[in-house]
């Protein structure tokens, strides 16, 4: 239920304004947002591949309302692949079609990513389409299959386990070549949907993850959870897959000691840097994943610290 109340609050723009004009609030949103600005989020990228990790860097932003904004978006994440290949980073980028306009008007949210997906391919960039809620999944996966017929194939798409439908999506795009990065599911779906009990979630995680470790090119596994990330390591050395070739990818900010120490342990790991101005869905989801976080975050709203 409160995780349910959380993900609605997503939308609200009176509880963003309220989050962006409170410090001790935005102490807790630093936690997880690399910063307002795209430098800030190099910055942060740059001393996460000084440790080793690679970076998926995804300029926050999502639902847009009108054309202005979409090209914006698409303008920052040009300027975030020459940037990043300025600075030989090993980042490739994170991208929500709905921010290139998906839902206001698909042909030019085509011509975005293929704009996108040529210009990473030029600087040697995997591109990654985030996964947003299920009335969004078939066009999601289906941009991605249009986007590898045109010749893109280093563009692939977040999967949802919790997804009732992911099993056929999963061989559907193994079968096309197309990289998955495997992740739980962040939104509050419908029960004729998805699987609504954790212990369903992580049993169909695990079912994807097995068949990928076995029939997918480069998988790449998104989760946090220590049994999960412990059970794929174990299918991947029962058939002698070298570590080098699937990876774990986590978020910026969450359990960056377990990130350490896969990295410290010879796996491959991918972090996921957020950054921009308009974090509070992206925050919230974080929120809801972790409702510890809350209570603080609620008191650091109420206190009347406001600038
Ligand atoms: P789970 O939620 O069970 O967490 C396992 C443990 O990790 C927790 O016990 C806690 O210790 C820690 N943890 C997890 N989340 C935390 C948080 N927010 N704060 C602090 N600790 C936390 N979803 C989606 O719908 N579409 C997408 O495109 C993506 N993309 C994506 C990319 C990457 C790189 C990651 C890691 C995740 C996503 N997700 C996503 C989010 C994903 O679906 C899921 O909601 C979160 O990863 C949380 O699930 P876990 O697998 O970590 O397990």
């Amino acid at each position: 239920m409160l995780r349910w109340l959380l993900l609605r609050a997503a939308g609200s723009a009176r509880l963003a304004e309220l989050s962006a004009s409170s410090p001790i609030a935005r102490s807790v949103v630093d936690r997880y947002v690399a910063g307002d600005t795209l430098d800030a989020g190099i910055e942060v990228a740059r001393e996460l591949a000084a440790a080793g990790m690679t970076l998926t860097l995804d300029h926050v932003g999502e639902n847009v309302t009108n054309a202005e904004q979409t090209e914006h978006a698409a303008q920052v994440y040009r300027d975030l692949l020459h940037r990043s290949a300025a600075a030989s980073l090993p980042a490739g980028i994170s991208v929500k079609p709905t921010q290139l306009g998906l839902k206001l008007d698909a042909g030019r949210c085509d011509k975005l990513v293929d704009d996108l997906a040529q210009r990473a391919a030029e600087a040697d960039a995997h591109v990654t389409l985030d996964m947003e809620d299920h009335t969004v999944t078939e066009a999601t996966v289906a941009l991605v299959e249009r986007v590898h017929a045109d010749g893109f194939t280093g563009v692939g798409c977040a999967i949802q386990a919790a997804l009732h439908r992911t099993p056929e999506d999963v061989r559907r795009l193994t079968r096309l070549g197309a990289s998955i990065r495997l992740c739980k599911g962040a939104y509050a779906e419908p029960d004729h949907v998805a699987w609504q009990r954790r212990v369903d979630v992580d049993r169909a995680y695990l079912e994807a993850a097995r068949y990928l470790i076995r029939e997918a090119d480069h998988p790449r596994f998104a989760t946090h959870d220590h049994r999960l990330v412990g059970a794929i390591k174990r299918e991947a050395a029962a058939i002698g897959r070298p570590r080098d070739s699937y990876e774990f990818q986590m978020l910026f900010g969450v359990r960056p000691p377990m990130q350490r120490a896969l990295v410290d342990d010879g796996y491959r790991l991918c972090v996921y840097v957020p950054f921009g101005t308009e974090w509070f869905p992206y925050f919230t989801r974080r929120l809801a994943e972790r409702p510890a976080n809350l209570a603080f975050f609620l008191r650091a709203l109420t206190s009347g610290e406001q600038r």
